[in-house]
């Protein structure tokens, strides 16, 4: 069964760990996230966002197949489905058609909009039992067709959308979303420690995992970032993976044209790349 993820951010703030969000694109990307969470008995957060539903064929399929394997795959760790960078109304969709967690990316809105959608989003979700993530300071880079500036956050901005009830809140320190240029300056450690300072208990999330050095991911997490998002990184390993299978032309082979012949090599470079995440993270046995 689908959880919040509400208690398992809660249980790695204060074990000071960090538990993973992996984005999903497709059956192979879940089953392969879920196998990796069990066989690791790490606790885990599966990310959608609103173009990776549209394409899966819509939010219904998609709670549907999750819900699916979580069953026939006896998955028992806590698994969150949770909305990646939804709007306003793809939230309120997501929660009435069962995901048990969403991101509300309101960077967009001049802050009181942001706080009055944030707070109807929350309301919504109470009612579900669902987690709600919200978002200051716009993360950089482009995902789905939503530009941002890699703007940093404002820690009294933090702490004014954190005592609206939100469980989980993603700020802005110079993370940006896919590959990080080579002039990238770093995070931004001190805006993250302020923000900490504000917001106190409350889980903080790090957005563009994909490429941060593992000695910053560490520091991130002793500031007390406890979810931290993942997507570039699986699709670079598992197209790398499959790239591999074409040149060395396996799929003229024995049957290789088979598409489960053809995935499995980057199936597999997904399993191998969310363990080596969980590890760093600190999040294996903590489910
Ligand atoms: P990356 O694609 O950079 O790993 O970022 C993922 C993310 O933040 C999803 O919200």
């Amino acid at each position: 069964m689908l959880v919040s993820a509400k208690e398992m951010l809660v249980k790695a703030k204060e074990g000071h760990y960090a538990v993973g969000h992996f984005n999903i694109n497709n059956l192979e990307w879940t089953k392969a996230i879920l196998e990796t969470a069990q066989e690791n008995n790490s606790p885990v957060i599966l990310g959608v966002s609103a173009g990776a539903a549209k394409y899966m064929g819509g939010v219904k399929t998609v709670v549907g197949m999750v819900n699916g394997l979580l069953e026939e795959l006896n998955i028992t760790v806590p698994v969150a489905l949770h909305l990646d960078h939804g709007s306003y109304e793809f939230a309120i969709e997501c929660l009435e058609k069962g995901f048990s967690s969403v991101m509300f990316d309101g960077s967009k809105y001049p802050i009181e909009e942001n706080i009055e959608k944030t707070k109807d989003i929350i309301r919504r979700a109470k009612e579900k039992g669902a987690s709600v993530e919200a978002e200051v300071g716009a993360i950089g880079g482009e995902e789905d067709g939503v530009l941002g500036g890699g703007e940093v956050a404002d820690p009294a901005e933090c702490q004014m959308i954190a005592d609206l009830g939100v469980d989980m809140l993603a700020a802005g320190i110079g993370n940006i979303h896919g590959v990080y240029p080579s002039n990238w300056k770093g995070l931004n450690f001190d805006v993250l420690a302020a923000i900490q300072e504000k917001t106190g208990v409350m889980p903080l999330v790090l957005h563009g995992g994909t490429g941060i050095p593992d000695n910053m991911v560490k520091k991130a997490i002793s500031l007390g970032v406890s979810k931290i998002n993942v997507n570039t990184e699986c699709q670079i390993v598992f197209t790398e993976e499959t790239r591999k299978y074409f040149e060395a032309n396996k799929d003229k082979e024995s049957k290789g044209y088979d598409p489960r012949k053809v995935l499995k090599p980057g199936v597999a470079a997904i399993k191998a790349k969310v363990k080596e995440k969980m590890e760093l993270f600190g999040s294996i046995n903590k489910a």
